[in-house]
């Protein structure tokens, strides 16, 4: 078997065809019910992850010449600059051949200044958490997905008009220069949701990074969209829902974050912020079919927000955490107890 550096910009069609094939494979076993991976989406993710993650590196195994596994190592900045995150897939059919564990094994020098490394949205008592705890992972959080389909949506709950004393705000790309500040303080307030013992940190926000990071969507060709909640009497951002559409997935919405300050909360901001949305969704981009979301299983009400706006659960996932001294003492071994890591 070989483990090789995959750049998505410079791969062979033949690479990517078997890409596409490892991606479509497992998603069909560890992701029952999700929409088909066409190649397009499959390589655009690649090319175009979701951001906030950092650098990417990504590599393919092959044997006998075939793509048989897949692996990223993302190393997000600033304040999770001690985390590294990674993705590993093994295409079903060559699963248990401890490829997962050599890939693993090969990657992890990589890793070299991260004390933690995770892997996120792993199904919930499926292989990616067998693998995980044999190889010395601990699961540290457990999250909900959710999908709404916009086809033959009731759309009856989305009629709601926000609390007395406020108003919505929307936005495509970049926030309006006098709610910047005030809604760069309003996304700090997404750090009082859950996320277990993960050892990401939420961003401290600030106007600066919001501009920052408008402008990183807007070179990815990411449709960033945002629902704010303004307070009549102050002028000010006390809460927000952002979805953003991929260029190489354009049927699928991607809800982000939801928060409102913790002042404004339990006036149904959240839920009409977010239903605000849907129906601007159904206006605009009429291509969108489906929302997707994750929520900290940990967090029910917003959960339930979820499910009041017609979406339904359908995947339950975890975090997988390790330490990387932890792991790199394991992979030392590898020449001690000869196996261990694969061959
Ligand atoms: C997780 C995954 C990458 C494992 O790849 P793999 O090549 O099959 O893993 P390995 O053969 O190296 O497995 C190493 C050990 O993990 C454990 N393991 C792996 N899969 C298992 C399963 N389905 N059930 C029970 N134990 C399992 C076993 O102890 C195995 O050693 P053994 O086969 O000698 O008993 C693969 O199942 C996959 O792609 N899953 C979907 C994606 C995912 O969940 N990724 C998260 C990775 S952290």
């Amino acid at each position: 078997m070989e483990i090789e550096p995959l750049d998505p910009a410079a791969a062979g069609s033949s690479v990517l065809e078997g890409v596409h094939e490892v991606v479509s494979a497992a998603d069909r076993l560890d992701k029952p019910g999700a929409p088909p991976v066409t190649f397009d989406a499959a390589i655009g993710r690649l090319e175009n992850p979701q951001p906030n993650l950092g650098r990417a590196l990504r590599w393919v195994a092959r044997r006998d010449g075939r793509v048989a596994g897949l692996a990223a190592l993302y190393f997000p900045d600033a304040e999770n600059s001690h985390l590294g995150l990674l993705e590993l897939t093994v295409h079903p059919e060559a699963r248990r051949r401890r490829i997962g564990t050599a890939v693993l094994s090969a990657i992890t020098p990589e890793l070299r200044g991260r004390t933690v490394l995770e892997c996120w949205n792993v199904t919930k008592g499926g292989a990616g958490v067998a693998f995980g705890t044999a190889l010395g992972f601990e699961v540290v959080d457990e999250t909900v997905f959710q999908t709404l389909s916009l086809v033959g949506a009731d759309r009856c709950a989305w009629e709601v008009s926000p609390a007395a004393g406020y108003r919505l705000h929307t936005w495509h790309g970049s926030a309006p220069e006098e709610l910047v500040t005030s809604y760069a303080d309003a996304r700090r307030a997404i750090a009082d949701s859950p996320f277990g013992r993960s050892a990401y940190r939420f961003p401290r926000w600030t106007a600066d990074r919001v501009r920052e990071s408008e402008a990183d969507r807007r070179r990815r060709g990411i449709d960033h969209r945002v629902v704010a909640v303004v307070h009549r009497g102050s002028g000010r951002v006390v809460g927000f829902t952002e979805l953003q559409l991929y260029p190489h997935r354009r049927d699928l919405g991607y809800q982000g974050d939801t928060a409102v300050l913790a002042a404004h909360r339990g006036r149904g901001l959240g839920f009409c912020a977010k239903a605000a949305m849907l129906r601007l969704l159904l206006a605009e981009r009429p291509d969108v079919e489906q929302v997707v979301t994750s929520t900290a299983a940990a967090n029910p009400y917003m959960v339930n927000v979820n499910v009041a706006l017609g979406y339904r659960t359908t995947r339950e996932t975890v975090i997988l955490a390790q330490d990387t001294e932890k792991l790199a003492r394991r992979r030392a071994q590898r020449s001690v107890a000869r196996g261990w890591w694969g061959s």
